[in-house]
């Protein structure tokens, strides 16, 4: 066997340890998949660990593991966008390979990185980064490379699927899930970042640009996350034949002046119950793409955790260990999947000029004329409506009443909401909820 593939671990949290784990449990299987020697030489912890096998070095200077003569990949698992992006820069600056899971900061870097990378001639690879241990960005940039990508759309965040899931099944209060969440590993250092929808559009950024050719722009992703969603929403739409699931979507829009574009936008959004994607529950994520030729694929799995982000941060050390010592410009796919001079300018779309469609829950009071009024509403705005419920009149003669309306651009559903709010009859603000058909 050639010589040994020398690996340092940045951070030992969860990830971290489930790498260790994994490289202890597998070792033989990686060693006769890849031909080489795999060791940990070097872990970078600020902490020193006591359940750490003794011929590992242990060191808290992470930067000084970046640039370690007794290294060949680094594997960044600390998180972060500050500290993190300084030392996967001194480990590419120093002819380092790296693995890294951290989706924040290569959306928000990502470019400034890889540019790096390339002219050092190392590899940054982030399978890690998206949906867990489901090895989308492989196929993304290899499987699906003869493919033109029309749209994707993803559950992309395993801890608000989890929380969605169980509130949706036993009825769960928001903040008892999210603590068993964070028990699990599943979720980031600050949950904020998975509920209100950050997390998601990070990846999302990250999905976007190897399936358009674009760079990395995750400051033009739409988002929203799932904290304000009501038990009673949940219910109407499951009424109505819908399920809420918390969906990333990246769509090419060809059309004229400024209806071309790209969408990113991260939402709640009603699916249709028989569609897979509203069948993925708890900590799973799913990505369905549709390309041409092959039409749609759906990729599915854990989305979160220790063990299934350790088998993605492995995948990738196995591809860097069969190219090291050969020329990985030559051998290696590019990082976004297209060459690094030829991404496109396609703009990216601003909120207004998304497409999808809605649900809406107003509160009217019980007089007659009011559903005409709402009804006029939308049409003159040229909404067509798909589905209409109206309940019973539930406190002081208000009705909610539910509509279910066809995809419109959300420049024109602004301009409705505003005239129906504005009615003497309607009582309250009206919730908005987005509705994708997934064809
Ligand atoms: N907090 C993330 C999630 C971890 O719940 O999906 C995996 O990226």
């Amino acid at each position: 066997m050639s010589k040994s593939i020398k690996l340092a671990i940045l951070g030992l949290g969860t990830v971290g340890t489930g790498v260790v784990h994994l490289i202890n449990d597998n070792l033989d299987e990686l060693k006769r998949r890849s031909g080489r020697d795999i060791t940990i030489t070097e872990v970078g912890t600020r902490r020193q660990r006591d359940d750490i096998d003794p011929a590992i070095t242990q060191n808290s200077d992470l930067m000084a593991v970046a640039a370690s003569n007794n290294v060949d990949i680094v594997i960044e698992l600390i998180g972060g966008t500050t500290f993190a992006k300084d030392v996967i820069l001194q480990a590419i600056n120093n002819g380092k390979h790296v693995v890294t899971a951290n989706k924040a900061l290569l959306a928000e870097h990502g470019n400034e990185i890889f540019a790096a990378a390339e002219a050092n001639n190392v590899h940054v690879a982030y399978e890690a980064a998206v949906a867990g241990g489901i090895p989308i960005i492989k196929v993304m940039r290899e499987a699906l490379a003869a493919n033109k990508i029309d749209w994707l759309a993803g559950i992309i965040n395993g801890t608000g699927n989890f929380i969605m899931t169980e509130m949706r099944d036993k009825g769960r209060p928001f903040a008892d899930v999210l603590s068993e969440a964070q028990e699990l590993g599943y979720a980031e250092a600050d949950p904020t970042f998975d509920v209100e929808g950050i997390d998601a559009a990070h990846k999302l950024a990250l999905l976007a640009s190897i399936a358009f050719g674009i760079p990395l722009q995750f400051d033009k992703v739409y988002c929203e996350g799932i904290t304000d969603i009501t038990l009673q929403d949940v219910s109407y739409a499951e009424e109505l034949g819908y399920r809420i699931k918390h969906v990333g979507f990246a769509v090419r829009r060809d059309g004229d002046g400024d209806k071309a574009g790209i969408e990113l936008r991260v939402h709640p959004t009603l699916i249709p119950q028989d569609a897979l994607l509203a069948n993925v529950n708890g900590v799973k994520n799913a990505v369905l793409v549709n390309s041409h030729p092959l039409g749609q694929t759906l990729y599915y799995g854990d989305g979160a955790g220790a063990g299934a982000t350790a088998s993605a941060v492995m995948a990738d050390v196995m591809d860097l260990v069969r190219v090291l010592g050969s020329d990985v410009a030559a051998k290696h796919v590019p990082h976004l999947s297209f060459q690094p001079e030829q991404l496109s300018d396609t703009p990216i779309l601003r909120a207004e000029q998304m497409t999808s469609g809605y649900y809406l829950r107003v509160h009217a009071f019980d007089n007659p004329g009011v559903l005409a009024d709402i009804t006029r509403i939308l049409s003159d705005a040229g909404i067509n409506i798909d589905a209409i419920l109206q309940k019973p009149a539930h406190k002081a003669g208000q009705v909610p009443v539910i509509i279910l309306t066809l995809p419109v651009v959300e420049s024109q559903m602004n301009l409705a909401i505003e005239k129906i709010e504005n009615l003497e009859t309607i009582t309250d603000k009206v919730v908005r909820i987005r509705l994708d058909e997934l064809t």
